[in-house]
Order: structure tokens, then sequence, then C-alpha cells
């Protein structure tokens, strides 16, 4: 399969909780060691808050950028276990992943608590990588729009990025960490409907990236639609054989 790469190609890595400190700042050092051109490629992991500050320090003035998982609203205070998204920007991230799968499914996250995170990251200039997708349930029951579109509506309705970047991620549910990836035709049919979606609430480009079992085996049938400006990796952005493969072949294509 062959294409012409789009103006910007983002790789994004969700590190989650799989890597402690010294194993992101090995996993970092092996990735900058490659030296990707990134003219045409955005590529950004995002480490677990311990190690980020290390990361950050690592990939400074390189093509690869930071982000943090998760943000609290708050800018400070007594928010025991918490870190705002201002601490995050204080230490070098450039993204923030909002309203991940995990957040809003296993810890509970609502709408309002991401379009709260969204306004907090717009206020101290990191660039939102709002994530949503629907469940199984929602999909078997025919209500993957509704779903979509009440959850871009409630985090997108008014929202001023006062000329800020965002970035949205289609990640299905039942498609992550679960080996059952999304087809990469129903990603591409889903993602344009999100972009007109979003046409309602925001102007201006905002990149639409798929997430859900992306790998180096199936990443180019993602990265090759028009439509889907990029991934956002999770497992198999969490070691280097694998990540660097993946990588790979997007640049090779
Ligand atoms: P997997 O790539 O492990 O399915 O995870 C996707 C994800 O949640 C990225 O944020």
């Amino acid at each position: 399969m062959t294409y012409n790469l789009k103006p910007k190609t983002y790789i994004f890595g969700n590190w989650k909780m799989y890597l402690g400190f010294d194993e992101s700042n090995i996993l970092v050092h092996a990735l900058l060691q490659q030296k990707y051109v990134a003219d045409n490629m955005c590529i950004a992991i995002f480490p677990s808050a311990l190690a980020i500050r290390e990361v950050a320090m690592a990939a400074q003035d390189t093509p690869i950028a930071v982000g943090a998982q998760n943000v609290n609203w708050n800018p400070k205070g007594a928010y025991t276990g918490e870190v705002s998204a201002h601490m995050f920007k204080d230490v070098g991230c450039t993204y923030a992943l909002i309203g991940h799968s995990e957040r809003r499914h296993i810890f509970g996250e609502s709408n309002e608590d991401v379009r709260k995170k969204l306004e907090a990251c717009v206020d101290v200039g990191l660039i939102p990588v709002l994530c949503i997708g629907e469940t199984k349930e929602d999909r078997e029951a025919g209500k993957t729009q509704y779903r979509l579109k009440k959850q871009l509506m409630k985090a997108l309705d008014g929202l001023d990025m006062r000329g800020g970047q965002l970035i949205i991620a289609y990640e299905p549910v039942w498609a992550i960490g679960t080996g059952d990836a999304c087809l990469p035709d129903d990603a591409r049919d889903v993602i344009g409907w999100i972009r007109e979606e979003v046409k309602l609430y925001q102007s201006g480009i905002v990149p639409v990236l798929y997430g859900g079992s992306v790998s180096g085996d199936n990443v180019v049938s993602y990265v090759s639609q028009t439509e889907i400006d990029g991934v956002l990796v999770g497992g198999a952005s969490s070691t280097y054989d694998t990540f660097s493969t993946l990588i790979s072949r997007v640049i090779s294509k």
C-alpha cells in the first residue's frame, strides 16, 4: 500500500501505568537515538506522572513531545493525590489526554469533569487530546453516534479555545487493549462524522486520531486514510521494539 503522508501524521503513545521511572527513561532515550525526522510527523509520548519530568527533560528540543495522561482542573490546593494542568505544563508537557476511556469507565470521570479539564488545559496552554468513544453496548444498540455526540457536545459546546489547538482521539472502548481493533473503514467513517460534528463547536483545524489496539501490523491501514490524522497507541507504545516498528512503518510508507 502506498500513500502520501499528510501534512502531519500524529503518532501518540500512551504509556498508561505500564512503565516505572527507569523503564520510562530507558524507553525515551532509545526512541531519541532514532532521531526521527519529524517534519511531517508529530510524535508524542504520555508517561506516568512520576516519570514525566525526567522524560520531558530528555526530550526537550527534540522531535518527540511529552504529554500528561490526566490533569486536575484546579490550579493548586488541597487535592490529595492530584496533579494540576499547570504543574504538568511547568515540567515541560505540551499535551494532555483528557477523558480517556479508562478515566471515564474505571475512575468514574463524567462529561462535566472532562469539560473542566479541557478548560484547565486552555488556561495553562496545554494542548488537550479529547478522548471519546462508545462502549460495546452502545455499539450493539446502534447508539455510537448518540454517545459520541453527547461526549462532544458536553466537552466542546461554548468552549473558547482562545486560539489554542485541540485534538480529538476516537477510541472505541471495546477496541482498547482487546486486540479487537476497529476496522479501518469503520474508523474512517466514524472519524469523518466526528469531523462534521466538531465543526458545530470549533472552527479551524482539529486533527482526529484513532486509538484502540493499534500495532505495527495495522497502523498503516489507519494513517493511510485521509480522514484519520494519526493514531493514539497504548500497549504497542510501551516497548521499544513495538513502538519503533510502528513508527518506522508509518515513515517508510
Ligand atoms: P491499546 O493500544 O493498548 O489498545 O490502548 C489504546 C489506548 O487506550 C490509547 O490511549
